[in-house]
């Protein structure tokens, strides 16, 4: 029906951060919310599909109607995308650390003498790249971009590098972070489309019904 134009669909939203232990009580991390993802995973689920979220350690309430998978790690993030493939659509949300730390302490590290311990570290895996690259790739397959300067261009350069159908490019130059309101562009092999700054519930329904609209036109039922 015309108000759930999702129905019938299984949606895949990545969100959040990705914590990377480094021992017991430290980890590296992005600077990531979760709103942005967990309202596009609203969004979805009010237009009628099915949605699988996995969460990265966030303080957010589960939205209506979703299946949400809670992670800590890329690598455990990595895990639990496979498992919830196939999907019609993924939106690979979540700001995902680029690297973890090549050794995990069991116990607590301790100060000691003057050196502090270098950390060395390890390449995470890219799970935008691997869905893209998989057998189980989703029809529509969307990344977003956070970038403070040539937001278009990195973004256009982000979507061929990464085969991705779409990148969403987040202007993180102003208060986003953690904040309530988003700027995107949308950016695709027909062009980019701007969007006025807008609340990040709004900015997900006008994703979530442009991915109803593309989907049925590509892959229609
Ligand atoms: O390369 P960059 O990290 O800027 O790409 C961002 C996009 O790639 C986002 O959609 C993010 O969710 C995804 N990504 C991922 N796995 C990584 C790094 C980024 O899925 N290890």
């Amino acid at each position: 029906p015309a108000h759930r134009p999702l129905y019938g669909r299984h949606v895949l939203v990545t969100a959040g951060p990705t914590h990377e232990p480094i021992d017991p009580v430290r980890y590296i991390a992005n600077r990531s919310s979760g709103k942005q993802g967990f309202a596009i995973a609203a969004a979805a689920a009010a237009l009628g599909a099915r949605v699988t979220l996995v969460a990265g350690p966030v303080h957010l309430k589960t939205p209506t109607g979703v299946d949400r998978i809670d992670v800590e790690s890329a690598r455990e993030m990595a895990d639990a995308v496979k498992h919830a493939l196939p999907a019609d659509v993924a939106v690979m949300v979540a700001a995902v650390a680029d690297w973890r730390s090549r050794d995990y302490a069991q116990e607590k590290m301790k100060k000691r003498g003057s050196a502090p311990p270098a950390l060395l570290l390890a390449e995470n895996p890219d799970i935008l790249a691997s869905v893209a690259a998989g057998k189980l790739r989703p029809r529509l397959l969307i990344g977003f971009a956070a970038e403070t300067q040539d937001v278009v261009e990195n973004a256009t350069a982000k979507r061929k590098r990464k085969t991705a159908d779409w990148i969403v490019a987040n202007d993180v130059s102003g208060g986003v972070m953690g904040g309530d309101s988003n700027t995107v562009h949308i950016v695709s092999a027909d062009g980019v489309e701007n969007l006025p700054e807008m609340p990040k519930e709004k900015v997900a329904m006008a994703l979530a019904e442009r991915i109803a609209e593309t989907l049925n036109r590509i892959d229609p039922r």
